[in-house]
């Protein structure tokens, strides 16, 4: 048979492209600030992960550079044989602390977090309930596990409950429930206290990817335990450094027991390089700031709250968010498409979110609060929106 192994690459993405599904790459010329510039376009940023702007703090550069020079540009290793440095260890103690959870443990992303935790959790014999909304990594760790797998409609907490119970019925050996923390397209918060409630009656463990809720949920950023006040509950914490702590990485928090099963058994960990010194300074240094320097959360969720209501009095529908994530609503994809290239036009990068990353007639614009901005940015922001959801008649 004759063959081009490499012919289905370009046919591939050719498809994707007619489908309008490929990717293209915008150019962020500058640092991810809240007023940076895009493609040689001075813009407000509005939909960067950097909730609190901790990527440009000073002192958290400083700790990296300092780092860099001291410890140099690799760690030399995967941590379990030769790139396990004394400042990867004191992240971990600092981030427990922060959390006050009994022990943390850090992975090189929350990805590689999700990738290679799951599947250690849950095996055959075992059951793995989802959120049918849970972020791509969560479905590809639970696609790594050999466990059955059952899915309950988005913070439908009837549906959990039932599954919950005809999994206890069924006699599975262990039951692990899995949710998005905040979730990343509407910025609603699972019930972490039903869901916890309903775990424990049937002995399931839970385990919350708070990815957006680190650094932004809780009195001080600590995450969605914090946020509920049911801190030490849910067996599984899971969360990243790429959003709101401004650098990479990912970490988990629970018990002792979780982070010494977790490192011995997760291949993504185990087999991975660990993060160069500069990284985990930052990290570390993060963690720190989070603590001692409350005013970038308090800015965070004041910018949110003002955004927010501004927009709502417009007259654009910002769904079900009660976080910094906000969506404007806009049905069509192609409508959100509009509205994002008409607010580029007039200086603000927010990008529009559509099928299939959402189910067809919910495409929105996806914006997230960036604690740096001003309120005059906001205001220009919001003059934006304004402008170009009246003239493509949204509002
Ligand atoms: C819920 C959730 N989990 C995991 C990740 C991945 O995190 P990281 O960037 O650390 O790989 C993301 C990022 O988009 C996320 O939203």
């Amino acid at each position: 048979m004759e063959r081009d192994p490499n012919a289905f690459l370009r046919e591939e993405y050719e498809k994707l492209k007619e489908k309008n599904l490929n990717w293209n790459l915008r150019v962020l010329e500058g640092p991810s600030a809240p007023r940076t510039v895009v493609d040689g376009k001075p813009v407000i940023m509005l939909c960067s992960n950097n909730y609190l702007n901790l990527s440009n703090h000073p002192k958290i550069i400083e700790a990296s550079i300092e780092a860099t020079r001291r410890l140099g540009a690799g760690s030399g290793s995967v941590r379990p044989i030769a790139g396990n440095m004394g400042l990867h260890m004191e992240v971990e103690r600092e981030l427990a602390r922060f959390k006050r959870s009994e022990s943390a443990l850090v992975y090189q992303t929350g990805f590689a977090t999700n990738a290679g935790l799951i599947p250690q959790l849950a095996d055959k014999g075992d059951i793995i309930i989802s959120d049918e909304l849970n972020h791509g990594s969560i479905i590809d760790g639970v696609r790594l596990s050999r466990a059955d797998k059952a899915i309950y409609a988005h913070q439908n907490m009837g549906q959990l409950e039932d599954q919950l119970r005809e999994a206890d019925k069924k006699g599975y050996r262990r039951i692990l429930v899995i949710t998005d923390g905040v979730f990343s397209m509407d910025g609603d918060v699972a019930q972490a206290d039903t869901i916890v409630k309903l775990c424990k009656e049937v002995g399931a463990m839970t385990y919350f990817d708070d990815a957006h809720g680190e650094g932004v949920l809780g009195p001080h950023g600590e995450g969605i335990s914090a946020h509920y006040g049911i801190e030490g509950e849910i067996d599984v914490e899971v969360g990243t450094f790429s959003k709101a702590y401004g650098v990479v990485g990912g970490l988990v928090a629970g018990s002792q027991d979780l982070v010494n099963y977790a490192y011995n058994t997760s291949r993504t960990w185990l087999l991975s390089g660990s993060h160069p010194p500069g990284v985990a300074a930052a990290q570390l240094e993060a963690i720190r700031v989070l603590s001692r320097e409350p005013e970038h959360h308090k800015r965070l969720w004041d910018n949110t709250n003002y955004f927010k209501k501004e927009l709502q009095s417009l007259g654009f529908d910002t769904g079900d968010s009660v976080t910094p994530i906000t969506p404007v609503m806009c049905g069509e994809s192609k409508m959100a498409k509009d509205l994002s290239d008409g607010l580029y036009k007039n200086g603000v990068f927010a990008l529009p979110i559509v099928f299939p990353m959402v189910a067809q007639g919910k495409a929105r614009i996806r914006t997230i609060m960036n604690a740096g901005l001003t309120k005059d940015d906001l205001d220009e922001a919001i003059s934006a929106f304004e402008k170009v959801g009246k003239s493509i008649g949204l509002i």
